[in-house]
């Protein structure tokens, strides 16, 4: 008798350990994302490389390489960072403005991934 509760206190123990390890693991992963949302480097350029998902994939392609837009991977050897800019503020040809939608900020950041690529 009691022998098999010395056993079921080991089985429990060990459930308890399970739940707590499998808890933690899920807290870890947590505590990971939070140094790169508060790292300033990093994360401009994925705020950036979110903007542009958003807004310029579906012209200039996922990889930069162009589709409906001109390919953007070597634009920094055509234009410069502030032809860049107004660019995407004040649209050219059949590329739309998005100074109405993106804050300088965001155009900024935009044009300093586009040239980081
Ligand atoms: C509706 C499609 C479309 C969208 C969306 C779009 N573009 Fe464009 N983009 C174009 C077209 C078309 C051109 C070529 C314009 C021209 O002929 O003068 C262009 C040109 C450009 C250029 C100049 C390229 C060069 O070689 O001179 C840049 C830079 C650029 N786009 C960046 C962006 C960014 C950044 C976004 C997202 C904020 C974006 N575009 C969204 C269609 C688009």
């Amino acid at each position: 008798m009691v022998k098999r509760k010395v056993w079921l206190a080991a089985v429990l123990l060990a459930a308890l350990g399970l739940g707590v390890s499998a808890c933690g693991g899920g807290n870890d992963g947590a505590d990971t994302r939070e140094p790169d949302n508060t790292a300033p480097a990093d994360s401009t350029a994925a705020q950036a490389e979110a903007v542009y998902k958003a807004n310029c994939v579906s012209c200039h392609g996922a990889d930069l390489g162009g589709g409906f837009g001109p390919e953007l991977k070597n634009v920094d050897q055509r234009l410069s960072a502030d032809e860049l800019f107004t660019v995407i503020k004040e649209g050219r040809g059949q590329m739309p403005a998005f100074g109405g939608s993106l804050s300088d900020e965001e155009i900024q950041a935009l044009v300093e991934w586009i040239n980081a690529q």
